[in-house]
């Protein structure tokens, strides 16, 4: 594209709202701008209109973004898609970036944030004409994965793009984290996605098993090789053949055996114990580890020629206490699946016990939260987990670590979450309250759904205090202002609107001097 040529961008949205918010920001940024309201419109007007970069919603009546991608891919190679979606789900991502899906964003975004992808999306369009290259997008199976990861966070969302982008291709895959964030599950997702869906998939342990066995396990064995082999067996690389093997933990393996996956990974090549025969093996490796193979390899525990040879891609999982942001839809999600495989018929958390566990730093990351989540619905009586059925040492560690003299009791529930848009106490707001307006700024929130954070604190009073919800309400305001001023009445009362006389009385009343 040269300079002299206006960039043209499409935006394909049933949202009004939001295709009038960002014309107004792309046109005043020297875009030509085209709307279409549906994915049909859209792929008509991309046809006859070329646009160097599609902003194409995901969910809209008629045709789904995702059907409408992979048509515009078809009818219009150069352009660079962008999928925007507020029901962002792992497998969207993974999918719109399976067919070619310059990149992804989730409702809401804010506009500087559409505009600088608008931008690097133009730039790569212009690398794209330079280079002259065609269809950049691969034909690869159209598998469903089992859904099942959870996250929106933004570095999640990195994660499920690279999936997207390493899986079609037979290159090896690190996937390396804390214990508990994840890696046997991207592990399968890979595998889920890969052009060897169809092939076996066989995960092995390598910490499990101890080190005489791991190479008979996996390479396999003649028949009176060692002690114990009576029987000729077959390893996993064999029986794996024209599919994917994962080796979790690893950094749990001995340096023989490292010395022949190396083998099996540059050759192709395998032998069973006890023999000296080759057999050529066709598999695609996956492997996983929470130790720190750089510093193995400086120690030479870990070979650096094998370290090398795995690590081709990096796929490297936060740990849960720095994507916040994912822990109530994980939470929601293990509810809805113990619920399903009749575990627990608790429902839901509540919105104190949820701001509570926001809190918390998660040392064993999605492990962890899954296994307490089950502890606390299994006591929860309710169909809601209340903050007293949190196990008591995580509510103490978070308590220890907010500086909070006072243990967080039952009673105490509503005062943390009185005002959940504007937490204290370094709770993470759990929903932001802003709504769209077709006159948006840049640096507002897009395509936000818009919450009432009253109806959260509502239900959660109605749970817990049927009979007299505006005392406790009133209890858990004056008992937050009070915090904020560090005890100062008079600067309460006037943050309460309340004479100093009355804010007196009523920490009398409820006895919360
Ligand atoms: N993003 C996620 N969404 C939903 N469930 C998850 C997610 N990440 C992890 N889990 C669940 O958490 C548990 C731990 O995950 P997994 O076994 O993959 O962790 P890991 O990184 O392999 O841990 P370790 O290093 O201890 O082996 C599993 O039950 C898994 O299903
Ligand atoms: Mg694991």
């Amino acid at each position: 594209m040269n300079a002299a040529i206006t960039p043209k961008v499409l935006v394909i949205d049933d949202d009004n709202d939001l295709r009038y918010s960002l014309k107004r920001v792309l046109s005043g940024h020297q875009y030509e701008v085209l709307e279409a309201a549906s994915g049909e419109e859209g792929l008509s007007m991309a046809e006859q209109h070329n646009p160097h970069v599609i902003l194409l919603d995901n969910r809209m009546g008629g045709m789904s973004g995702m059907e409408a991608l992979q048509h515009l891919r078809g009818i219009n190679p150069n352009a660079m898609i962008i999928l925007m979606t507020a029901y962002g789900t792992t497998q969207t991502t993974i999918e719109a970036m399976k067919f070619g899906a310059f990149d992804y964003i989730m409702k809401p975004f804010d506009l500087k944030k559409i505009l600088s992808l608008t931008e690097s999306a133009i730039a790569a369009s212009k690398d794209l004409v330079k280079a002259g290259k065609e269809d950049a997008a691969s034909a690869v199976s159209n598998e469903d994965i089992e859904g099942g990861i959870i996250g929106s966070s933004s570095a999640m969302q990195e994660v499920f793009k690279m999936i997207g982008q390493v899986a079609a291709s037979d290159v090896t895959v690190m996937v390396t984290g804390e214990s508990g964030t994840g890696k046997e599950l991207i592990a399968r997702a890979i595998y889920q996605n890969s052009l060897r869906a169809q092939k076996p998939y066989i995960a092995v342990n390598c910490a499990a098993i101890p080190e005489n066995l791991i190479e008979s396990e996996l390479f396999g064995h003649e028949k009176g090789s060692f002690t114990g082999a009576t029987n000729q067996r077959i390893g996993k690389f064999e029986l794996c053949d024209g599919g994917t093997i994962f080796l979790d933990e690893i950094g749990d393996m001995a340096l023989t055996t490292q010395t022949k996956i190396l083998r099996a990974l540059q050759e192709g090549e395998i032998q069973r114990v006890g023999s000296s025969e080759t057999i050529k093996v066709n598999v695609r490796m996956l492997a996983a580890t929470n130790k720190p193979l750089e510093e193995m390899v400086k120690e030479k525990t870990f070979r650096e020629d094998l370290y090398y040879r795995l690590n081709v891609v990096r796929i490297q999982l936060p740990p849960l206490r720095e994507r916040k942001e994912d822990v109530p839809k994980l939470i929601d999600f293990v509810l809805k699946r113990l619920a399903r495989d009749s575990k627990a018929d608790t429902k839901s958390i509540s919105p104190e016990a949820l701001a509570l566990l926001n809190q918390y730093r998660w040392p064993g990351n999605v492990r962890e939260l899954e296994n307490l989540i089950y502890r606390s619905a299994v006591l929860a009586q309710g169909d809601m987990i209340l903050i007293k059925d949190l196990p008591q040492e995580v509510v103490k560690a978070i308590t220890a670590a907010a500086g909070t003299a006072e243990p967080v009791t039952a009673e105490s529930e509503v005062a943390v979450s009185a005002s959940p848009t504007e937490p204290a106490g370094g709770v993470e707001p759990v929903a932001s309250a802003s709504a769209t307006t077709p006159a948006a700024e840049e640096g507002t929130l897009l395509g936000q759904p818009s919450v009432d954070p009253y109806d959260a604190v509502y239900a959660a009073l109605r749970e817990t205090h049927a009979s007299n919800i505006l005392e406790h309400g009133e209890r858990a305001l004056i008992a937050r202002a009070l915090a904020e001023c560090g005890g100062k009445q008079v600067k309460a009362a006037e943050i309460l609107g309340m004479t100093r006389a009355t804010l007196r009385k009523r920490i009398d009343q409820y006895d919360l001097s």
